[in-house]
């Protein structure tokens, strides 16, 4: 996209967030490509080199749970190049300019499907994890949450102190049903907003790709923030054809720039 075309499609992408009551940001892999974590598809995708895992993970995880604990235990688990690259990322501009929107006030709620704990770490607030957080555990049962580090595994599948159910990472695998907690929040959030932000996702998975279409149908405005082409092209009201994190910072300096 050219530099006068991604500049016009920024002050349009300002003017809509201006004007929007309930703003809310669906994120995908893409914001995290800046902080060094490959995406999982297109160019540089870790389904792309490894192909995509198939979707029994979470019922191989039922079958036999202390099976699954000792070997994540044992090994640093599979797609080293992403536990590595989780473990030295830190948050980029697009990350901090999501944070800046939302302490003034334009932006009410992300909906992420990154499981990198890198909004919190930018020092966002409103946030749904609809595909879980690797810094966590969860329990399948009554769905609490506990930080990795606050849960003494003393046995193998390690079981919940409330309800005695089973405890596995907050990760949501291939084949889980996403928690409901987190299901309500995005469908509740999808409701209200008359204005999303669709950054650095492909739009392949559901029923996170299924929330634009639910704002669209309602009358609401997308803002497409993506290098490339995605199945939301086509329905979104502007597209800023360029990285997450040089798009968002143009789009705060204007919304700085109004809020003067
Ligand atoms: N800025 C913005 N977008 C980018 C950037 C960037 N710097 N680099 C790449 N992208 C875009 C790609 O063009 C692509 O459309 O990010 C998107 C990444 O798509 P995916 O890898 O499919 O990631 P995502 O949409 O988050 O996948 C959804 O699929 O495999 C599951 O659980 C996994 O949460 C994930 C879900």
């Amino acid at each position: 996209m050219s530099e006068a075309t991604l500049e016009g499609a920024v002050e349009e992408a300002a003017r809509y967030v201006r004007e929007a009551r309930h703003v809310v940001a669906l994120v995908g892999a893409g914001l995290s490509v800046e902080s060094g974590i490959p995406p999982f598809r297109g160019p540089g995708g870790l389904w792309t080199k490894y192909g995509e895992p198939d979707m029994r993970g979470y019922d191989r995880f039922m079958d036999d749970p202390k099976e699954w604990w000792e070997q994540r235990m044992s090994a640093s688990g599979s797609y080293k190049e992403l536990v590595d690259a989780l473990s030295q990322a830190k948050p980029n501009a697009g990350h901090v300019a999501l944070r800046e929107m939302e302490e003034l006030g334009y932006l009410k709620h992300i909906i992420t499907q990154n499981i990198d704990n890198l909004h919190q770490e930018a020092g966002s607030v409103a946030i749904t994890e609809i595909h879980g957080n690797r810094t966590k555990l969860r329990c399948v049962g009554c769905s609490d949450r506990w930080p990795l580090d606050e849960f003494p595994i003393e046995e193998l599948p390690p079981s919940c102190p409330g309800c005695g159910g089973l405890v596995k990472t907050d990760t949501v695998m291939f084949g889980e049903p996403i928690p409901r907690d987190a299901l309500e929040e995005c469908i509740a959030q999808t409701q209200q907003c008359d204005c999303m932000l669709l950054v650095g996702t492909s739009a392949a998975v559901y029923p996170a790709a299924g929330f634009p279409v639910d704002v669209k149908r309602s009358g609401g405005r997308l803002i497409e923030v993506n290098p490339n082409e995605t199945p939301l092209t086509d329905i979104s009201d502007v597209v800023l054809r360029a990285p997450a994190g040089e798009s968002l910072a143009g789009v705060m300096a204007r919304l700085r720039a109004a809020a003067r």
